[in-house]
Parts: structure tokens; C-alpha cells; sequence
């Protein structure tokens, strides 16, 4: 039983409705509006602005003071004492892992980072063009066509099985996917290395000579996945969320959060710095763009710039600026005709009136589009990293919601269309 309350009164109701609140174990309370239903209302709140959609015990975010915590600890410290594979077992079990369950989940990912066979066929329907996240959404929807004696929802052994076959599988179909479109053949997964030195051998090795991943840009991309690898209520985890409320087996559940990360407002975000910095071309143009940007009849944005979140800054884009710098220095490409567009860009936008009133910072991916341009991920493919490194998030929060009691996700609306009228005579 809640102790706070919060009173409601609305004209043509008589009585005052007594909403439960809750607190969480940190940040806002939320207020339970769940009995307004039965007094015939509904609430408003389109883009979820002021909305708890679940409870969850997984991830925390204050935008006002830029943290984020994975069950507790602050990404500032995971990402420089812990890794990808260490972040996904705390995210999917709660807890750090000892040494020896570290081993084991390390050991149980690897035996499962090939995929079917028949999956290679299947690629061969997309033309060598296609953007990548449109071969994912289809090639990672289609693993539940593998596994059908292992998809009952509430048989937590399935839901385990799904979890490491998702966190394995989808770099090994990232890399397919930029094989593919440049015509090599795609390359077994080797189990000799880490999980982000795979995923570049994965990309960048060929059967004709040896590969040895690059320990700078495997700790990189490994960053990059730790950094991604979960952010609460986002709109794809939401997604994510909501057709897992259906009992849709977890392969289209994290199809679908793959869909919703596609957009330019959300993971699409990463691509489309790149195509920005390239549109921009050259310094001299930057005051344009920041015109542009401002401008309200223009539906130019500055990508990489904003959350609907963080207002102060992205503790995620203050990891990689770091990182960016040394994988830059270390890959000896600081003279990147890219890179002076990107810092001015950045030092403009953090002295103008318009973005500093709007707290408007660098978001995480700014400096990630930047990095994954140096190791020379293609941009098409940036959203694929993107969704990798989500992956253990999304299926973090599916297997948190099948655990617990739900019900189907089932919004209401405002409707202000056509009453009630008959089909005319004809
Ligand atoms: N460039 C110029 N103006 C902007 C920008 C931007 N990038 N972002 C927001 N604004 C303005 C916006 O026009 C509005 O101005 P006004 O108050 O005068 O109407 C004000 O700032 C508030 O913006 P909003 O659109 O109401 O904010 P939101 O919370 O709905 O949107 C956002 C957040 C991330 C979708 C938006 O900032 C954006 O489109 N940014 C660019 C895309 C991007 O980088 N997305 C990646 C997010 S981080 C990765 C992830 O977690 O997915």
C-alpha cells in the first residue's frame, strides 16, 4: 500500500480520486493513474514525456545531472574497469559475475556465435545494396524459425537460451551483412578471441591471410557495445517491451527494437552525423547549418545534438570524446578532413545562445560516429553496431518482463476524428 497520494479533481466528477504514488529506489515518484480507467478517463501523454511504463530494477538515468547507472554502476566506471561481456551478464543477472561465472558466459557466448547454415542463403535475397538494418530486422526475426523447440516464453531455460543466442548471433550477422555487400565471403566466428576482436576479425579478416585484431580497436569497439548496452525506457526497448507483451517469441520482440532503432531520431542518429559532416563538407560552412538548425521553417537538425533525456550532458559522449582522440592518435588519422567540421562543430554549439538555453550537447552518438568512421565500420553499418551493443539491454528488459506479472501493452488515444454517422445512400 502506497503511503503518498496524490489527490485528482476533474470537472464533472464529483468526487476527488485518490491516486497511489510510489517511490522508486531513487528518482521522481511516480503517480499510479491505473483506476482512472473505471472513473472514464483516460491521461494524455504523447512521446511518453512524463510517463512510467513499467517498473524495472535494471537501469537508471538522471538527465538533469548526466548519470546512468547499470544496475547501480555508474557507466563511467564500467566502461573503465569492467567490458561488453561483463556489462551483459550484469544486465541480464543483476550482479557482477565472479571470475569463474565470468568464464563461463564468456565460454557459453562463444559456442554460440555461429549461425545456421541456411542462414547464409538468406542474405542472397537482398540485393548487395540493401542497407544493413533492413537485412537485421529481417536475419535476426528469422532465427525464431531455428529454434522452435525453444520458444515457450515462460520456460526460463528458453528465455536463457535466446539470451546468449541473441547476444552471439546478431555481431556475427552484423558482419555478414558488410561482407555481403561488398562481395567477400562472410568469415567463421574464432573462438580464440575476445567478443569485440571477433566482431572486427568477423569484418576485416579474409581466408586469404592472417588477421590480428588491433588490441586499440578491439578496446574501442568494445567500449562502444558497453556503452550501448542498455538506456532504460528507450524508445526501441520500449518497443522491445511492448511486443514482448504480446508473447511474441524474443527473436521478433528485439526484431522489432531493431525497427524502432532504425530512425534518425534514435540509433539512426550515428549514420546520420556522418552524412551530416559529409553534407557540410568543409569549416566555412558550419554557420549555415547552425542557421539552418535554429531555423523553425527548416526541419534540419544538428545531428548528434539533443536527448529527450540527458539536458545536461551525455556521460556516454564523455567517454568516447576520450576514446575518439586515442583511437584517432593511435591510427595516426587526426588530419581527417571530418574531424576539424566535428570540433568546431562541437565548440559552436556549446557557446550559442540557442543550444545552450535548449540543452542541446553532443549526444554518445557524435563521438561514436566518429570513432567507428576511424576503424573503418561503414556508415551504413553504424546503427548495426549500435543495435549489437543494445542487444543485451533489449533482452535484458524482455526477460525482466516475462519474469514478472504483465499485461499486454494496449495505450489509449484522444480521439478527435468523426463522431458517429451513417453511410449514405447511394
Ligand atoms: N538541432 C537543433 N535543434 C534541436 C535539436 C537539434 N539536434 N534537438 C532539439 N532541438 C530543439 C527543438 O527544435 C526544440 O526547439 P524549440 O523549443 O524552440 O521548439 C528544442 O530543441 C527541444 O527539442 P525536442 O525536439 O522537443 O526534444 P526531444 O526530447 O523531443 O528530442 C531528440 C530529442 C534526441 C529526438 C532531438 O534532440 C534530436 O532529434 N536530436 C538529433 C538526433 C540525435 O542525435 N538523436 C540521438 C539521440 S542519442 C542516441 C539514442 O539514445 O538513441
Amino acid at each position: 500500500m502506497a503511503e503518498k497520494k496524490a489527490q485528482l479533481s476533474v470537472d464533472g466528477i464529483e468526487e476527488t480520486i485518490d491516486l497511489p504514488v510510489y517511490e522508486g529506489s531513487t528518482g521522481p515518484d511516480v503517480v499510479d493513474v491505473r483506476s482512472l480507467t473505471s472513473k472514464g478517463i483516460f491521461t494524455y501523454d504523447p512521446g511518453f514525456m512524463s510517463t512510467a511504463s513499467c517498473e524495472s530494477k535494471i537501469t537508471y538515468i538522471d538527465g538533469d545531472k548526466g548519470v546512468l547507472l547499470y544496475r547501480g554502476y555508474p557507466i563511467e566506471q564500467l566502461a573503465e574497469k569492467s567490458d561488453f561481456m561483463e556489462c551483459c551478464f550484469l544486465l541480464l543477472n543483476g550482479e557482477l559475475p565472479s571470475v569463474d561465472e565470468k568464464a563461463q558466459f564468456i565460454d557459453e557466448i562463444k559456442h554460440h556465435t555461429m549461425v545456421h547454415e541456411q542462414i547464409r542463403p538468406f542474405f542472397n535475397g537482398f540485393p548487395r545494396h540493401a542497407h544493413p538494418m533492413a537485412i537485421m530486422i529481417g536475419a535476426v526475426g528469422a532465427l525464431s524459425a531455428f529454434y522452435h523447440n525453444d520458444l515457450q516464453i515462460d520456460n526460463i531455460e528458453h528465455r536463457k537460451a535466446a539470451a546468449v543466442r541473441l547476444i552471439a548471433k546478431i555481431p556475427t550477422l552484423a558482419a555478414m551483412c558488410y561482407k555481403y555487400s561488398i562481395g567477400m565471403p562472410f568469415m567463421h566466428p574464432r573462438n580464440d578471441l575476445s567478443f569485440s576482436e571477433n566482431f572486427l576479425y568477423m569484418m576485416f579478416g579474409n581466408p586469404c591471410e592472417e588477421y590480428i585484431p588491433s588490441p586499440v580497436l578491439a578496446d574501442a569497439m568494445d567500449k562502444i557495445f558497453l556503452l550501448h548496452a542498455d538506456h532504460e525506457q528507450n524508445a526501441s526497448t520500449s518497443t522491445v517491451r511492448l511486443a514482448g507483451s504480446t508473447g511474441a517469441n524474443p527473436y521478433a520482440c528485439i526484431s522489432s527494437g531493431i525497427t524502432a532503432l532504425w530512425g534518425p531520431s534514435h540509433g539512426g542518429a550515428n549514420e546520420a552525423v556522418l552524412t551530416m559532416l559529409n553534407e557540410i563538407g568543409d569549416v566555412s560552412r558550419i554557420p549555415e547549418f547552425i542557421d539552418r538548425a535554429k531555423d523553425k521553417e527548416d526541419p534540419f537538425k544538428l545531428m548528434g545534438f539533443g536527448h529527450r533525456v540527458y539536458k545536461n550532458f551525455d556521460p556516454r559522449a564523455h567517454v568516447l570524446r576520450d576514446a575518439a582522440n586515442n583511437v584517432l592518435e593511435e591510427l595516426g588519422l587526426t588530419n581527417d578532413p571530418l574531424l576539424p567540421i566535428a570540433k568546431e562543430l562541437e565548440r559552436i554549439a556549446l557557446e550559442d545562445e540557442y543550444f545552450i538555453e535548449r540543452n542541446l550537447y553532443p549526444n554518445v552518438d557524435f563521438y561514436s560516429g566518429i570513432i567507428l568512421k576511424a576503424i573503418g565500420i561503414p556508415t551504413n553499418l553504424f546503427t548495426v553496431i549500435f543495435a549489437t551493443g543494445r542487444t543485451p539491454g533489449w533482452v535484458a528488459h524482455w526477460h525482466e518482463m516475462i519474469s514478472n506479472p504483465f499485461k499486454i501493452g494496449r495505450p489509449r488515444q484522444l480521439y478527435t476524428g468523426p463522431t458517429f454517422r451513417d453511410y449514405p445512400d447511394k
